[in-house]
Formats: C-alpha cells, sequence, structure tokens
C-alpha cells in the first residue's frame, strides 16, 4: 500500500509526525498515527527539560517512554527533542546561580541523552538559539551564564552520553535565505571546523500562507548540506488565517509541495516531520488566534483528501 512512509522510504526518506501524550489515548487518532502513514514521531513535549527533570536531578522520563513505546509498537523511529530550549524550563533552572547553569546543563543533557540511547536516532540538542533577526537569544539562561559556548558544551556532552545518536541544531524561519538563516549558516561552519560534533541541521518550516514562501528553501538546505551535515524538515505545518478557502488550501498545497521538493532535491535532507497530522491537535490555534488549518488531515481526522493528493505527487506518487 501506498503511504507518505512508503513514498518517502523508497527516497532513501522519512515521513514523520510529532505527537504528544495526551492524544495517545484517542484511539481513533492513534490508529492513524500508527497506521502505516507515518515512519517516524518526534514527541511534541514528552522529552522538554519541563517534563523529563522538573526538579534538580529528579528525573521522569513516564511521557518520554510512552511515546518510544508507541513508536516502536508500529515500527516509528523517534527524533528526541529537545535537550537544550530557554522554553518550557522549570523554574528552578531560571533561579540558579549563573555559576551553577553550566553544570546543571550538562547534568540534564547526560541523564536525559544516556535515559533514551538506543531508543532515538537523533537528537535536537539545541534549539532556537537565534532571534529572528539573526543575533543570539540573550534572554535564554544558558547564553547568559556562558556566552555562545553554551552551544558546543552541549553537542560535546551529548555525544559523550549517546555517541550513536544523529547531533542536530534546530530553529524555525531558517528554512528560506535570509539573515537569520546565515547566522545558523556560520555558527554551524565554526562549530564544524572547531571539531564540534554537530551531524544535522534542523529546519523547523512553521510556515503561514500570508508571509509567504520562504526564500530559495531548496539552495539554502542545499548550502548547509555542503558544510558536511544532514539536514531535516523537523516540525512541517502551514497555516493559514480562518477560515479555509479554496485559494487558501491551494496556496498552502503548494507550500507543502515545495518543502517537500526542496528536501527531495538534496540528498543529504534525510526526512520530512509535520508537526502532528491532524488539526485537531495543532499547536497553532493556541498560539496564533484565528490562525489554523495548517495540516493535511482535519480537526475530524478526516484526510485532506486534494493537500494529501498533492504531498503525495511531490514525493512521487500517483
Ligand atoms: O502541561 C500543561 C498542563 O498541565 C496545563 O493544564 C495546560 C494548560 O494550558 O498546559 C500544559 O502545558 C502546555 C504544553 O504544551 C503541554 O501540552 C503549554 O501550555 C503549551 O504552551 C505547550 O505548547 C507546546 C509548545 O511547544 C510550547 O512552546 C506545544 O504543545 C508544542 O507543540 C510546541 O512545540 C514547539 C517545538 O517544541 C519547538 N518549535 C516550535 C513548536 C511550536 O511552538
Amino acid at each position: 500500500e501506498q503511504t507518505l512512509q512508503s513514498l518517502a522510504a523508497a527516497g532513501g526518506r522519512y515521513f514523520g509526525s510529532a505527537t504528544d501524550n495526551p492524544e495517545l489515548t484517542d484511539t481513533a487518532y492513534t490508529a492513524v498515527l500508527g497506521g502505516g502513514e507515518f515512519g517516524q514521531t518526534t514527541p511534541g513535549n514528552a522529552m522538554k527539560w519541563d517534563s523529563t527533570e522538573p526538579s534538580q536531578n529528579s528525573f521522569s522520563y513516564t511521557k518520554g517512554d510512552a511515546v518510544i513505546a508507541f513508536a516502536q509498537a508500529h515500527g516509528m523511529k523517534v527524533r528526541g527533542h529537545t535537550l537544550l530550549w530557554h522554553n518550557q524550563l522549570p523554574g528552578w533552572v531560571a533561579q540558579l546561580p549563573a555559576a551553577q547553569v553550566q553544570a546543571a546543563m550538562e547534568n540534564h543533557i547526560t541523564n536525559v541523552a544516556t535515559h533514551f540511547k538506543g531508543k532515538v536516532f537523533a537528537w535536537d540538542v539545541v534549539n532556537e538559539p537565534f532571534n529572528d533577526d539573526g543575533t543570539y537569544r540573550s534572554t535564554s539562561p544558558f547564553y547568559t551564564a556562558m556566552g555562545i559556548d553554551y552551544i558546543a558544551d552541549a553537542f560535546r556532552t551529548a555525544r559523550a552520553a549517546d555517541p550513536d545518536a544523529k547531533l542536530y541544531i534546530n530553529d524555525y524561519n531558517t528554512d528560506g535565505q535570509g539573515a537569520k538563516a546565515d547566522a545558523m549558516y556560520n555558527l554551524v561552519k565554526t562549530l564544524k571546523s572547531q571539531g564540534v560534533p554537530i551531524d544535522g541541521v534542523g529546519f523547523q518550516g512553521h510556515l503561514a500562507i500570508q508571509y509567504g514562501f520562504p526564500t530559495n528553501m531548496q539552495a539554502n538546505l542545499q548550502r548547509f548540506a555542503d558544510l558536511g551535515v544532514d539536514v531535516a524538515i523537523t516540525e512541517l505545518d502551514v497555516r493559514m488565517v480562518l477560515p479555509r478557502d479554496a485559494t487558501k488550501d491551494a496556496t498552502q498545497a503548494t507550500y507543502y509541495s515545495n518543502v517537500v521538493k526542496a528536501c527531495l532535491a538534496v540528498t543529504r535532507c534525510v526526512g520530512i516531520t509535520i508537526w502532528d497530522y491532524t488539526d485537531k491537535y495543532s499547536w497553532i490555534p493556541g498560539v496564533f488566534s484565528g490562525e489554523g488549518a495548517a495540516l493535511p488531515w482535519d480537526e475530524n481526522l478526516q484526510k485532506k483528501t486534494s493537500l494529501y493528493g498533492t504531498i503525495v505527487t511531490a514525493l512521487g506518487g500517483t
């Protein structure tokens, strides 16, 4: 049977969907998630710092283990997300004196990466280090305490804990060329030249039709690949201002198609993950009021046949 995953796999890639623990009790939802369309999943929240180390040096893996168990039962690989991010940090991290942040960071990465060793094929080690203008996010407590050195230190710590996982840096609004993508490119180039163990760059792909398609996406992915790293589309969704109409749907389908084709055109683009597959569980309406309809299945878990067909075609299917 032809599925998004079978088509992607024919080209040596995966096609995945994020998921989250509350949804795993929805049997209509899990029937599709584990039904063959997706060969990969990413936990949307389960492996973040507030879930895994809610109080200092007290680790909780229940939610992450549940996602792993679902994935293993359905033949899906797992991308670990994320070892280090300025969001969804428990309050105790922000309270730490600067002199204790590095040790806490290394302890967190070591413990979490060790627990999931052998169960995730990749990690988003550092998530969203840049502001949209390409400057470093100085509000991150890791940046505040350590400056940019926190990034290299995080990668080295992750590699020591799990030598086999592919280690990624991941961000949004870096999909097309521009100041933020240039900043990421320069960072990755520097890390590579310093021998820092970085294997990949994740491009989240949180797109919105009202803001246009990213500039020269394929060329952007290619220039990163040319640095000697893998690339991946890690959190794809294409939102619109509601309500849906035929024109917006057509634009959205073109965006999905463009992203898939950009990945397929870059040898080192290893796969595509959508940020959940159904509007029922999309993060968008909760954050962007009045926007949504961003995913290939609607809020009733019905496949959007036109959009789905466009993605199939872009993947080389019929
Ligand atoms: O766990 C609490 C729950 O106890 C509480 O009752 C409920 C009330 O709002 O909130 C729950 O926490 C929510 C959490 O998801 C778990 O469901 C947070 O409010 C909510 O903000 C959080 O949203 C997540 C968001 O990251 C946080 O920044 C989304 O589910 C998740 O999809 C989203 O994912 C991020 C990626 O990690 C990084 N890239 C961007 C992407 C979209 O924002």
